[in-house]
């Protein structure tokens, strides 16, 4: 039996060039690397200039998929753009990237589901494709989180920075077996009653401003492991595979210990795991598609390769994509 794929044909990152360090965090607030690195894992992360939007840094990622797809702007049907930190309310930064691109027909639009906004988008562009509706999407994930971080509050600050990535998702056919390529299966969940543990504190609706992020951080952590597991085994059940299966675990770079925890609890071995948050930290969005990148770039991650890509984030918000490259 034949079946319609999404496939994942090339992938692209892009990184600000300011490297700030926890070193630097330091002489800022009241914390030193020690006390960071022991929590969450991270010694650096990136922060976008003064005039660098988060379209800016979408189109850097956007290109550079493009290129390692072999395809041109005009051969895209549309842009997902997942990002919690758009250029202005609206209209839609997605299409401010559609015009840089010089695309002058299909659609562009953004997506909102803070640190899972990647894989919400993922899976909304498997829909669109798998349905007919479109043939080659650009799923794009990036921040400027650095723009909504209170600088002042050592409790959140240290913990995010900026970035973009990005995939050229495309029909393809396959035989309706975990051997296809493509994404094999996307999971999706919300839990609106935990809105207040991590958001930011004003909005266009609600303060006419744009707030800061606020985080109940123990609380989170709490929930992202059990959240996380559980969708990651939805996924697998899904397609019928274990986790001996998997060959790469692509998640969300929250925080170093949510993802070993999250590992140790589906019994995956930790060497599995792509971890980026070391250097990048928490690009909300961006995290996912970014290390998903930086792996296919260094060549850990083949075609073939069965990958779990999972996140959470603000909402609460979470999912997983099982796909194979
Ligand atoms: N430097 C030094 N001390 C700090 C800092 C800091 N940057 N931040 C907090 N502390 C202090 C606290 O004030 C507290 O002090 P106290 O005991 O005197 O009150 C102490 O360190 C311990 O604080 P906790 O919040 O209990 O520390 P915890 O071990 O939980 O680590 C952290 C905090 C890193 C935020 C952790 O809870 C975490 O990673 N949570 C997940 C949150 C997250 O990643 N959110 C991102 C979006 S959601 C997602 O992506 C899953």
């Amino acid at each position: 039996m034949s079946v319609r794929r999404s496939v994942i044909a090339g992938t692209g990152g892009y990184l600000p060039e300011r490297v700030v360090t926890n070193e630097e965090l330091a002489r800022r607030v009241d914390t030193s690397d020690e006390w960071i690195v022991a929590r969450t894992g991270i010694r650096q992360r990136h922060v976008a200039a003064k005039d660098e939007l988060t379209s800016d840094l979408a189109l850097h990622a956007a290109e550079a998929a493009l290129v390692a797809a072999g395809r041109r702007a005009g051969e895209i049907d549309g842009i997902l753009l997942a990002t919690t930190t758009p250029d202005l309310t609206f209209p839609a930064s997605a299409t401010r990237v559609q015009a840089e691109l010089g695309m002058t027909r299909g659609f562009a639009f953004d997506l909102q589901a803070v640190c899972s906004g990647f894989i919400f988008a993922l899976a909304q562009a498997d829909a669109l494709i798998r349905s007919g509706m479109s043939e080659r999407l650009l799923v794009i994930g990036a921040e400027t989180f650095s723009r909504i971080l209170d600088w002042e509050d050592r409790t959140t600050c240290v913990l995010f920075g900026d970035g973009a990535g990005a995939v050229v998702l495309e029909a393809g056919e396959g035989a309706g077996t975990p051997a296809d390529r493509g994404v094999l299966s996307a999971r999706l969940h919300s839990d609106g009653r935990q809105a207040e543990l991590l958001k930011t504190d004003g909005g266009p609706s609600s303060t006419g401003t744009v707030g800061k992020v606020r985080m109940l951080g123990r609380e989170v952590f709490r929930h992202a492991v059990t959240n996380l597991a559980t969708v990651m085994e939805e996924t697998l059940a899904d397609v019928g595979v274990s986790t001996d299966e998997i060959d790469w675990v692509i998640p969300h770079q929250a925080n170093r210990r949510i993802l070993d925890g999250t590992a140790r609890k589906l019994g995956i071995d930790p060497g599995r795991v792509i971890v980026t948050v070391d250097r990048h930290a928490n690009t909300s969005a961006a995290s996912v598609p970014l290390a998903l990148d930086v792996a296919v770039r260094d060549g850990r991650v083949a075609p073939g390769n069965l990958l779990l890509l999972e996140a959470m984030g603000g909402g609460f918000t979470w999912g997983a994509c099982l796909v194979r490259m």
